[in-house]
């Protein structure tokens, strides 16, 4: 019995191994035969086009959680076609306006690289052009209030009929829920969100960031949505929705915050410095002020000319592997074997007083120089940089994160580059548009309009602002 068992698992494993040799050699020469999967590119690298060329989006976005998901796609190099209403376009064109006359910075460092067309979506004649252009693109992107892109008639059936392979992508301020309809603009997603009732000092109220977590932050993450369900599309042959909430985006970015609130059930958060002052840990996670999210202890700590220049601040993280390092350093070198200093947990009630210590050493340096010695010996610190600062480092206009663009009307500008690199597809960032600088080109080249139909639909008020009324008329 144990015989037959033994020949028949040998016998088995035989004809498994016969089958998978099949396999791969079947595999190999289909694939060598079809034309499914292309050969690399002989071309140089970066000269191959972009990762998105041949993607074509429909963007309805505005302010700036929308457009900045369609900037980066633009930059990706996605055919990014910006759909604004005559006359006024995307209100952030007009606001925080530092140049007379000309398109906001805010308008322009979030639209780079994009064609503009005016259509009224709510006109007859504009409803029709729209209906060609979803026909015609592979995403539409949008962050209007819940329900205006369904009163413009472009609802999902509607748009999916027209074009089954069409995603539509949507940023909205909260998900399925009691606050789906509300409107929601930056803040009230850092808000909503946890980010701001974790923020700030214990003392002091909640905070909202500098960084717009809710607005840019989602759209990143809208961005992403958007590049997987083109990629699923290659199989599935259909388009589908996807949809980032500010709220539910905010709250990604602010997870160690609910891991926190998770650990506050088994004890106090030793990493905080309200641990080591001896104050009472209350039932939610609390604001901790500069202390670092992770595992090893970090302060923002003053550096020489504090007195004067409000960003001549260092973080300054105490790393355990490094600590008798930053002992030697800051002249504390009996630290190293006190046994009250010695181990990261001893340090943990101490930590204010330690970081005391090291910015009576961080005083006499300026922040450049305390950067250049702690580097040295593998020291993480991170100097607070001015967005002066910043918009002068070579490295980064080296490295196209930070751009200068020219304009027509507002001359050059800087701008945001793409911060994320890909060797074969390099960004090419281009000014923002012009309100309706595309309209002619789109409805030509890429609707198929002919002169005689371009010159009815101008004629219709489909794609122009309302004429003011004369003086006469007015009266
Ligand atoms: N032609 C005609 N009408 C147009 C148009 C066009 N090309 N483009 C937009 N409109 C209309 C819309 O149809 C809508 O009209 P309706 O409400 O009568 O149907 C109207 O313009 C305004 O849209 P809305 O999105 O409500 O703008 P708003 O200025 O009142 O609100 C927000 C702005 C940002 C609060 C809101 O859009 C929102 O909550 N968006 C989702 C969350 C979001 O992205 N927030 C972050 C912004 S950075």
């Amino acid at each position: 019995m144990a015989k037959r068992k033994k020949a028949a698992k040998a016998k088995s494993k035989a004809t498994a191994k016969k089958t998978a040799k099949k396999v791969v050699k079947f595999t190999a020469k289909k694939l060598a035969a079809s034309n499914d999967l292309p050969r690399p590119s002989a071309k140089p690298w970066g000269q191959a086009g972009r990762a998105l060329d041949g993607v074509r989006i429909l963007d309805f976005t505005h302010v700036q959680s929308g457009p900045t998901c369609t900037q980066l796609l633009a930059y990706m190099g996605a055919d990014c076609i910006k759909v604004e209403r005559p006359g006024i376009g995307d209100i952030t064109r007009g606001q925080l306006r530092d140049v007379k006359g000309a398109d906001s910075l805010y308008f322009t460092m979030l639209n780079g690289s994009k064609r503009s067309i005016t259509i009224d979506s709510k006109h007859a004649k504009g409803k029709e052009i729209l209906d060609r252009l979803v026909k015609l693109c592979d995403v539409l992107v949008e962050n209007f209030a819940p329900g205006a892109l369904d009163r413009m008639g472009l609802t999902w059936e509607h748009i999916h009929k027209l074009n089954p392979r069409m995603i539509v992508a949507s940023v909205k301020g909260f998900g399925p829920g009691p606050y789906e309809d509300c409107k929601v603009y930056e803040n009230v997603a850092q808000c909503a969100g946890g980010s701001a009732s974790t923020t700030g000092f214990r003392d002091g109220p909640p905070l909202v960031t500098g960084s717009q977590i809710g607005d840019s932050g989602t759209g990143l993450h809208l961005a992403l949505g958007i590049v997987s369900a083109l990629y699923q599309r290659n199989r599935t042959g259909r388009g589908q929705r996807v949809l980032c909430a500010m709220q539910d985006g905010v709250l990604n970015l602010a997870r160690v915050k609910l891991r926190d609130q998770q650990r506050l059930k088994h004890g106090p958060l030793t990493e905080y410095s309200q641990y080591g002052e001896g104050v009472p840990f209350g039932k939610a996670t609390p604001r901790a002020g500069n202390d670092s999210g992770g595992g090893q202890p970090g302060w923002i700590l003053k550096c020489k000319g504090w007195e004067s220049d409000p960003d001549a601040y260092i973080y300054f993280i105490t790393q355990a592997p490094v600590w008798t390092a930053i002992c030697d350093l800051i002249g504390k070198p009996e630290w190293k074997t006190d046994p009250d200093y010695a181990t990261p947990p001893a340090r943990l009630p101490r930590l204010r007083g330690i970081f005391d210590a090291i910015e009576q050493w961080t005083k006499t340096k300026t922040k450049f120089e305390v950067m250049e010695i702690c580097n040295k010996q593998d020291i993480p610190v991170g100097p607070i940089l001015s967005m002066k600062e910043i918009a002068e480092e070579p490295s980064l206009r080296a490295t196209g994160t930070v751009v200068e663009v020219d304009h027509p009307t507002r001359g050059a500008y800087l701008t945001v580059g793409n911060p994320i690199k890909l060797s074969d597809s390099i960004a090419d960032v281009r000014r923002s548009p012009l309100l309706g600088e595309h309209t002619d080109e789109i409805l030509r080249k890429v609707l198929g309009y002919s002169d005689k139909e371009v010159a009815e639909i101008k004629a219709s008020g489909a794609i122009t602002a309302p004429e003011k009324p004369t003086k006469a008329e007015a009266a």
